[in-house]
């Protein structure tokens, strides 16, 4: 009698040729993922469009050329069977699509943030395939840039030392106007305020380059916008790496930027711009004696790729195409969850906060305001 187990069954079928790709929400983050989509021919095929807005829907699939639509998603996973579906509805559809995109077998690229809660998102990584896949990643395009690449690379190699300070600012604005879209500044349909819809992409790449968290205190106020979530977050964050960081969500900020500045003990690595960068928008600073060493390091490595829509879906096909992890997985976006999740819990609770507080049985778990109203 064998001890082995049997190799748990492929919920999806090899893939040879282009991708066969879906979007689901037709609405304005869409056309990013379809016009990259579109620009990798010889990678991706898009098949189908689902909306539940039958206008929106056909606009979009004339103006794309996608020969199908629907506004059924489970209709279309029937009767498509496509190998990838990009999730561009609001969030508070996000964890429900994407679980019956896996039942059927295909992989998912959400949009951010994946889901409106710790628990939401735990759900939707347990319907995941395995090793197998069908997976879910989280669009979190920031990370793909080579300028974030680089400075990965860097760290890696040891070249900029331990990072000891960051700053970490997502300073935008948007007028009473922006609010009136159903869905948005509401706890039970975007899930929060800036700190979730806005900041989480910086919010997203500081971790990715300083790991771990360990503790964050936090203020999170509805200062001037007529919603029900925050409009302003101010955070400090703690990482089990020693840096210690600032982070500003804000949507009331008339001159606009996105900023990451940390302070490695070799060098400072800065990044301004606004929506996406360049390579342009990254500069160093090494440590007095330490320039030499720096700069090369600096000039050597990857150059030429904005961050953007088009950088991650490149990876996410190429993922699929290979069979290996997808770029940005569940565990990613759970760890860029449960930051958020710390920021409203320390906010709420007049206190500090670490992962351990944020495990089933608390209030912040099942829900980022844990059920108080701000
Ligand atoms: N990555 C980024 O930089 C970025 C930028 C903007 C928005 N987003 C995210 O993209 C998502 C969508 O935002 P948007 O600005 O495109 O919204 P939107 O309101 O412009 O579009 C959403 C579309 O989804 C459709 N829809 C709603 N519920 C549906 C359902 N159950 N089934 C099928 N279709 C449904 C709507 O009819 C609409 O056409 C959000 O999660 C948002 O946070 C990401």
């Amino acid at each position: 009698m064998s001890t082995t187990s049997p190799e748990p069954e492929s919920r999806t079928r090899p893939i040879t040729g282009p991708v066969r790709t879906a979007v689901v929400g037709t609405g304005n983050i869409a056309r990013f993922h379809t016009e990259a989509l579109r620009g990798l021919p010889d990678r991706a095929d898009v098949v189908a469009a689902v909306d539940i807005d039958p206008d929106t829907l056909a606009t979009f699939r004339a103006h794309h050329a996608i020969p199908r639509g629907y506004t059924d998603l489970t209709t279309m996973l029937s009767e498509v069977r496509p190998d990838l579906v990009h999730v561009c509805t609001p969030p508070g559809a996000h964890r429900a699509q994407v679980e019956a995109c896996l039942a059927a077998g295909a992989s998912v690229l959400v949009e951010k943030p994946p889901a409106l809660s710790l628990a939401e998102i735990e759900r939707m990584a347990a319907a995941e395939g395995g090793a197998h896949g069908p997976w879910m990643a989280t669009v979190f395009q920031h990370r793909f840039g080579s300028g974030a690449r680089r400075v990965r690379a860097l760290m890696d190699a040891g070249v900029l030392g331990r990072p000891l300070v960051a700053t970490c600012h997502t300073t935008w604005f948007r007028p009473q106007e922006y609010f009136d879209v159903p869905w948005r500044g509401r706890w039970e349909t975007e899930g929060g305020g800036p700190t979730m819809g806005h900041g989480i992409h910086q919010m997203d790449l500081l971790l990715s380059l300083l790991g771990e968290w360990t503790e964050v205190s936090a203020v999170a106020r509805r200062q001037t916008r007529d919603v029900e979530t925050e409009d302003l977050s101010i955070a400090r964050v703690d990482f089990a790496g020693g840096a210690v960081a600032s982070v500003v969500n804000s949507l009331l900020s008339p001159r606009e930027e996105s900023r990451i500045r940390i302070d490695f003990e070799r060098a400072t690595v800065e990044l301004v711009h606004l929506y996406g960068y360049g390579d342009d928008d990254w500069t160093i600073t090494p440590a007095p004696g330490r320039e030499e060493e720096v700069l090369a390091a600096w000039e050597a490595g990857e150059h030429g790729v904005n961050s953007g829509h088009h950088a991650q879906i490149v990876q996410v096909l190429d993922a699929l195409r290979k069979g290996t992890a997808p770029p940005v997985t569940s565990r990613d976006a759970l760890d860029t969850m449960r930051l958020i999740a710390g920021v409203y819990a320390s906010s709420f609770e007049g206190r500090p906060v670490t992962p351990a507080d944020l495990g089933p049985g608390s209030p912040f778990h099942d829900r980022m305001s844990g059920g108080r109203s701000l």
